[in-house]
């Protein structure tokens, strides 16, 4: 029989990534106010979302993941999040319209504060400190002041989440998203576009919808849905002493939720089966995500999805394959087919970030726009060989004009990257670089769409 669960019975199993807090009587005290704060969301809002994601399980919608690597205390400002939160929802007016399915639009934000390492140190010069580990726990400057974990940080995230969220949900429902003016931001980075041409075809027959659609009445005035969005927030779970005090139980249904996201995620490195990250996430009701690195062997997955999808729920549980241009052609279908014999429900979502990060010859982290690109064609050239569905996107991207990821239609150079490199942890794609993915997906996506139709014709 399982063992019991409770939001603390993760204390005590073996955990990975964590920090070494200097004084445990202080990180205490944060989680007992934390644990008074209000809830970050709602636990209906969760269901909504696990309900979206059971829609992309069973193909009728796309989802779209995306933000920052690492949100950060210094960047805290209402243009980076209204800037970032525009580009997803271009992207996702771009997919929607080559998929012509509803997009689920999941942001990496209001709660991505915390980071997996390599190392649990840095050495530079001769001088070892600990690694930093995102702004939750510690700051980013190389000095001892700086790398030492403060349990404070835990609370000034939950503020900068609080504030955050609180301005998408006005963007999201107060007129800002509206699907016209979304449609203007596309056809005005369209126009330039080093590779309009490309992109025009797209966005006019777009243009040519919406006016077909205003002609019938379908208007912003006339229609909610072209007025407003849905937009979910999620965050790796990574620091546990947070999560536990924002898990709440939900009135309605009696059932425990993690209340700092809507989804919440378990990252490569923390996905150990009987491990504390696994047997927190196992608990909460949300719908969760689990990154799945070449190093994951197909009966290790079966066994995570027992643990945290027993019951075969779907929109429960999102894969987040990422495993590089190179292995994905040969590392994605063994985990793929043994998904599909013991008959899961899940979406397949691709993150070709986290496979492709290279060093540049001038010394910085970077990814490569085609390398990228290539691994979301393998993903999508799996599913398309096995017979099942490629659920969605995940990406590190930024609306911010940053010169992180080398190429794409600005192409940015090795040189290049000097000059605009802001990233807190792992490179990310800019806007333009961002908008331009989501056209190429989508083309995919149409053109996805189109053989299906002849496939069904022709049978
Ligand atoms: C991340 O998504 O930022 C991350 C660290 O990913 P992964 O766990 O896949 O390495
Ligand atoms: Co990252």
């Amino acid at each position: 029989m399982a063992r019991e669960w409770n939001p603390e019975s993760w204390r005590g199993l073996p955990i990975q990534q964590q920090p070494v807090w200097p004084e445990r009587g202080a990180l205490e005290r944060v989680e007992a106010r934390l644990k008074r704060f209000p809830p970050l969301v709602f636990a209906g809002e969760a269901r909504n979302l696990k309900a979206r994601l059971g829609q992309v399980a069973s193909g009728k919608a796309f989802l779209l993941q995306g933000g920052d690597c690492a949100e950060s205390f210094a960047e805290f400002h209402a243009d980076n999040i209204r800037d970032t939160f525009r580009v997803l929802l271009q992207m996702a007016v771009v997919l929607t319209f080559g998929a012509k399915r509803p997009t689920v639009k999941v942001g990496r934000l209001a709660g991505q504060f915390s980071k997996p390492r390599s190392g649990d140190t840095e050495t530079i010069g001769g001088v070892t400190l600990p690694a930093y580990r995102g702004d939750m726990v510690n700051a980013i400057e190389f000095d001892a002041d700086a790398r030492r974990p403060d349990p404070e940080r835990l609370a000034q995230a939950y503020n900068q989440s609080a504030a955050t969220l609180n301005l998408i949900r006005a963007f999201a429902q107060g007129g800002f998203a509206d699907l016209h003016r979304v449609h203007r931001w596309n056809l005005g980075f369209v126009a330039k576009s080093p590779q309009a041409a490309r992109y025009e075809d797209l966005a006019n027959r777009l243009s040519e919808t919406l006016d077909f659609m205003a002609a019938c009445g379908l208007t912003s005035e006339s229609t909610p849905q072209l007025r407003e969005t849905e937009f979910y927030t999620s965050h790796e779970a990574l620091i546990l002493e947070y999560e536990q005090a924002l898990t709440r139980v939900d009135s309605t249904s009696g059932d425990w939720y993690a209340c700092s996201a809507h989804m919440l995620w378990i990252g490569d490195r923390t996905r150990q089966p009987g491990g504390a990250h696994v047997e927190y996430l196992r608990g909460v009701k949300n719908p969760i995500g689990l990154k799945a690195g070449p190093s994951l062997a197909p009966d290790e997955l079966i066994r995570l999805i027992d643990t945290l999808n027993p019951e075969n729920e779907p929109g429960r549980l999102t894969i987040i394959a990422r495993m590089g241009a190179d292995k994905v052609e040969s590392g994605l279908p063994p985990l793929v087919r043994a998904v599909e014999r013991e008959g899961q429900a899940v979406v397949w979502a691709c993150d070709p970030m986290h496979g492709n990060t290279i060093k540049s010859s001038t010394g910085y982290k970077t990814r490569v726009f085609d390398r990228i690109l290539a691994e979301v064609k393998g993903f999508f050239a799996v599913h398309r060989a096995l017979g099942t569905y490629p659920g969605g996107v995940h990406f590190e991207m930024t609306g911010q004009d940053v010169t992180e990821c080398l190429g794409g239609a600005q192409a940015i150079t090795e040189e290049g990257l000097r000059d605009r490199y802001h990233t807190h942890c792992d490179p990310r794609l800019n806007a333009s670089q961002a908008l331009e993915l989501a056209f190429l997906v989508a083309e995919q996506l149409n053109a996805e769409r189109v053989e299906d139709r002849r496939l069904q014709t022709a049978s």
